[in-house]
């Protein structure tokens, strides 16, 4: 662990050209160097370095750097640690994703004092950073080193903090080490060999002086204790080495060490096992040395085993395995296949993907993660990728700063193809199991404070932006508009059937077994609370009562008109006449979500719909809180529309309640109202089964909302929209149409997004939903028009000039807000319309909770004599094709006693009775006068 030696690779080393002292390889065999970075040279020198020389802890001396940028890109592109002035420290102390072992402190040789002081007082107010490390001038010596320790009040050093000392001499690098083991020497790659005769250049340092100095050896021996890994870590063996088996590693480039018995080791000279070193150092207290190595052949162990403690195990015997099937798998075997058919491969590791965010227990993830391993590594061997190229990858990837967004391709956003969109039950797209918190109702978890959802590189929260004068198909713009993935249907269905089983079966008492589970409500005793509610449990403010009383009066303003006020009577022939007249369903249950947000509004928009259409029993359901208790906002309503029950339950159990009954729930008609993939999925369910015969309004979805902006539109108000629906949960979507904006109108919008966003206490929230979200750039409305109509809106809110005159075009929305002065929060809440809205799409063939919700037709007809004649024939031709005698006979039956058709069903004494007793005695039998009288 202790860095030793630091290495500065000159410029002329890396380019190759000119080189003097140590080549880039034998500089990368000590894995620590230090690089100066200019300007112009960072991005390219770093990638060189990187790609070139993978277990390389790589230095950058930034100090020549003048844009904190420039200093931020050399840390994400792979710096291990950037060498720093006291002015970047202060710059880069800003960044809280920046740790302080990322940089080593530096004074300023031009004033060392005024720097010192100023760094000592910038680190007493920010103590944090006095882990930071420090590197020095070492030419000054040890006692100038001390002095300024001392200064800092870092004097003595803590032992694991490592001072970057440079030297230039080998007498002065051996000082330096001996009074602090833990410093490391810095030395110019120009001033090292590996030559000990240094012939004709008597000023070099021979590198393996350096190395070693400081270190400890065998006591008896003089040896080193030498442990041998692989490129990845696995230990090989353990073995001894001398100064001139080193030096002879070094030279060679290969394992050597120093045998006991024979001397200088050269290993698999004679076994052919040989091995190449990758690097070497030493251990915390340089008493130990290790070997890194790529060992060639059978392996290190002379029982031709990879190494000395038997066979590897895991992934390294995974790796080794495919690597000999992809050089002699047997032709036609399966793993032959899988090397020569990418296509099949390619399958294989999809496939695998899905099964893995499928499993559910510990033992089947852990089984589906191998199936996973094994076919990615298998197409990592093909392609010669290593398991120690995938691991100096990660590693790479833990040095960036700003963290890469986890979100997903969007093709992979609603990606089960197990699961198509239409199946209405939402979820979200990480989840593998769901735990008993995301059963519970509103399973909208907000994003960590961390977490980068929703944000742009530069951290600001921001929609993606698509247009479709750029280059993006049809497609693309599809897949960006696709709706965030659903759980799959069949795992929540297997969650939710055994609740509904439970809550049919044992009634009450399992409804409160579910709701002492989810809500925490353990006090509860009774899953309903009956009206007449108590006015104890609905104490609200007068102005909380004034609006509900406001939206309240609204929305039955609204409904009742609606209300058809007489039967839709319809002569269709003479003689035949339809009605159809209206009915309200007399049972309904209304579901409330809890969870994250209380929702009055919801309870007015379900509960005076029901009222204004004359149901006759009302039940609402909700979650209560853990005390039992349920808002007293929803209590409120409750009692104003007339619901004659509360159902203290959410989730499935009380879809379930409601739909079969228990012994103090009424067994309602229909189940209306939103709710999380798992009220949904037990709506479902229970409408499916037949023995309930109960219905359900739509499938419900997260919410979501398409602005239409034109030139004229407020970015604020814009923004405001967007954000009002993307507060509502992390799996609600939000879109933005912006014609023919210019980027600076678009950044505006931009802007009030990020800052308006910041403002609210749902951030995390609304930073889930933006990560899904996206801004689409059309030239002109019409096309605008389309797209909205292709994404079927829950809520459609046209923020343009002349937002009526487009009503005409608009097919597929739950509800339109039309204009600047329209906010979709007034429909949620106060104007009377329903903001019980159909999502995901399904507003292409769903209507938005109304009255005829909780209403059904009825129809009626009525066919005269006359009638007869004129509909007979068409009905009893009908009957004969389809071959339904008896349908054909209950009008011939007719048609014969009228006389209009040839008697073959009733005698003609039948026939004239009949018309007696219809018409009186207005008939004398003669069956010609009846003919006539038509
Ligand atoms: C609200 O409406 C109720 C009638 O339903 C009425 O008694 C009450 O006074 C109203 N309160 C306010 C503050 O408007
Ligand atoms: C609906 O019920 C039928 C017959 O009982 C069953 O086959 C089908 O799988 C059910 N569908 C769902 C979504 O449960
Ligand atoms: C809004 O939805 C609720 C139920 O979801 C319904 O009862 C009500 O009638 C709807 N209101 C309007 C104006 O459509």
């Amino acid at each position: 662990m202790g860095v030793g030696l630091l290495v500065s690779v000159e410029p002329d080393t890396i380019t190759g050209k000119d080189i003097k002292g140590l080549t880039l390889e034998e500089v990368a065999l000590f894995e620590n160097c230090l690089v100066q970075a200019t300007p112009e040279n960072l991005q390219s020198r770093l990638a060189f370095l990187r790609t070139h020389f993978t277990t390389l802890s790589i230095y950058i001396d930034v100090r020549q750097l003048k844009a904190y940028g420039d200093v931020i890109e050399v840390l994400n592109a792979g710096a291990s640690k950037i060498f720093v002035t006291s002015e970047q420290l202060k710059a880069l102390a800003q960044e809280d994703t920046i740790a302080p072992s990322r940089l080593v402190l530096t004074i300023s040789p031009l004033n060392p004092s005024t720097d010192i002081a100023k760094l000592k007082s910038f680190l007493e107010e920010n103590p944090k950073w006095k882990t930071a490390e420090w590197a020095f001038d070492g030419d000054k010596g040890n006692a100038y080193v001390d002095r300024v320790l001392q200064e800092l009040d870092n004097y003595p050093p803590h032992a694991d903090q490592t001072l970057y000392v440079s030297t230039t001499s080998e007498s002065a690098g051996q000082d330096l080490l001996a009074q602090y083991p833990g410093n490391a020497l810095i030395v110019s790659s120009e001033r090292l060999t590996l030559d000990t005769t240094k012939k004709g250049h008597e000023d070099l340092i021979q590198v393996t002086d350096l190395f070693l100095a400081g270190s400890t050896s065998d006591r008896k021996t003089g040896l080193y204790t030498t442990s041998v890994v692989d490129e990845r870590g696995v230990a090989l063996g353990l073995v001894y080495s001398s100064k001139e088996s080193i030096l002879e590693a070094l030279k060679t480039k290969t394992g050597v060490y120093q045998s006991r018995k024979r001397g200088l080791w050269h290993k698999g000279a004679s076994s052919g096992d040989t091995q190449e070193l990758i690097s070497m150092s030493f251990d915390c207290d340089k008493d130990c040395l290790l070997f890194r190595v790529r060992q060639k052949g059978r392996g290190f162990c002379h029982l031709a085993t990879m190494s000395c403690w038997g066979p590897t195990s895991g992934l390294s015997r995974l790796q080794q395995t495919l690597r000999s099937r992809k050089q002699d798998a047997p032709p036609g075997s399966y793993t032959a296949r899988l090397f020569n058919d990418p296509k099949l491969l390619g399958a294989k590791i999809k496939e695998e993907a899905d099964e893995l965010c499928e499993a559910t227990t510990k033992e089947d993830i852990a089984s589906e993660a191998a199936d996973l391993l094994y076919f990615a590594l298998a197409r990592c061997i093909a392609a010669d990728v290593t398991l120690e190229d995938i691991e100096k990858n990660l590693d790479l990837k833990s040095l960036k700063v700003k963290r890469r967004k986890g979100d997903a391709k969007p093709q992979y956003v609603n990606g089960d193809q197990k699961t198509p969109q239409t199946n209405g039950i939402n979820g979200t797209a990480a989840s593998s199991k769901p735990t008993e918190e995301e059963v519970k109702e509103a399973a909208s978890i907000p994003k960590d404070s961390t977490d980068p959802a929703g944000t742009d590189d530069n951290g600001r929260i921001q929609l993606k932006r698509y247009s479709t004068s750029q280059a993006f198909s049809d497609d693309i713009l599809k897949s960006a508009l696709q709706r965030p993935s659903q759980r799959s249907t069949e795992k929540i269905m297997n969650l939710v059937n055994p609740i509904i089983e439970d809550v049919r079966t044992k009634g009450d008492s399992a409804v409160l077994k579910y709701t002492h589970k989810f809500e925490k409500a353990t006090s509860l005793k009774s899953p309903v609370l009956k009206a007449p509610f108590p006015k104890s449990l609905m104490q609200l403010p007068p102005e909380t009562i004034e609006a509900i009383n406001i939206s309240y009066d609204n929305i039955l303003k609204f409904h009742s008109a609606q209300k058809e006020t007489a039967p839709l009577v319809v002569q269709t022939m003479p003689g035949v006449t339809c009605s159809r007249f209206s009915r309200p369903i007399e049972k309904v249950g209304l579901y409330i979500p809890g969870g994250t947000a209380v929702l009055p509004s919801t309870a007015l928009m379900l509960g005076v719909p029901a009222m204004a259409a004359g149901c006759k029993n009302i039940v609402l359901a909700s979650p209560p809180r853990s005390d039992g208790t349920i808002t007293p906002e929803i209590v409120y309503i409750a009692d104003k529309i007339g619901a004659e029950a509360i159902v203290l339950a959410g989730g499935a159990q009380a879809v379930a309640a409601m739909a079969y009954g228990t012994e103090s729930i009424t067994k309602v008609d229909k189940i209306l109202g939103p709710g999380n993939q798992f009220v949904t999925a037990a709506k479902m369910l229970v409408s499916n089964d037949t023995t309930a015969s109960v219905s359900i309004d739509m499938p419900a979805g997260p919410s979501e909302v398409l602005v239409i902006a034109d030139e004229t539109s407020q970015p604020a108000f814009v923004a405001s929209d967007l954000l009002s629906q993307a507060e509502h949960g992390t799996d609600s979507q939000v879109v933005l149409i912006a014609i023919a904006l210019s980027e600076a109108q678009l950044q505006a919008i931009e802007d009030e997004v990020h800052r308006q966003a910041h403002a609210l206490p749902r951030v995390d929230i609304v930073r889930g939903a933006i990560e899904h979200s996206v801004t689409i750039s059309v030239p002109t409305l019409a096309e605008a028009l389309k797209w909205s109509n292709y994404y079927a809106p829950e809520h459609l809110i046209l923020q343009i000039a002349d937002p009526k005159s487009c009503l005409p075009d608009i097919h597929n929305a739950g509800s339109v807000f039309l204009g600047k002065w329209t906010p979709e929060s007034v429909g949620d809440y106060s104007a009377g319309v329903n903001h019980s809205l159909p999502t995901y799409g399904y507003a292409r063939q769903y209507s938005g909770v109304n009255l005829a919700s909780f209403m059904k037709h009825i129809t009626s007809s009525e066919v005269s004599e006359e009638g007869v004649n004129s509909v007979g024939k068409a009905v009893v031709e009908l009957a004969r094709v389809e071959g339904l005698e008896a349908h054909k006979r209950a009008m011939e039956v007719r048609m014969e006693v009228l006389g209009l058709k040839e008697r073959t069903f009733l005698s003609e004494e039948k026939a004239v009775t009949a018309l007696k007793d219809i018409r009186g005695d207005a008939v004398d039998g003669d069956s010609e006068k009846v003919n006539g009288t038509v």
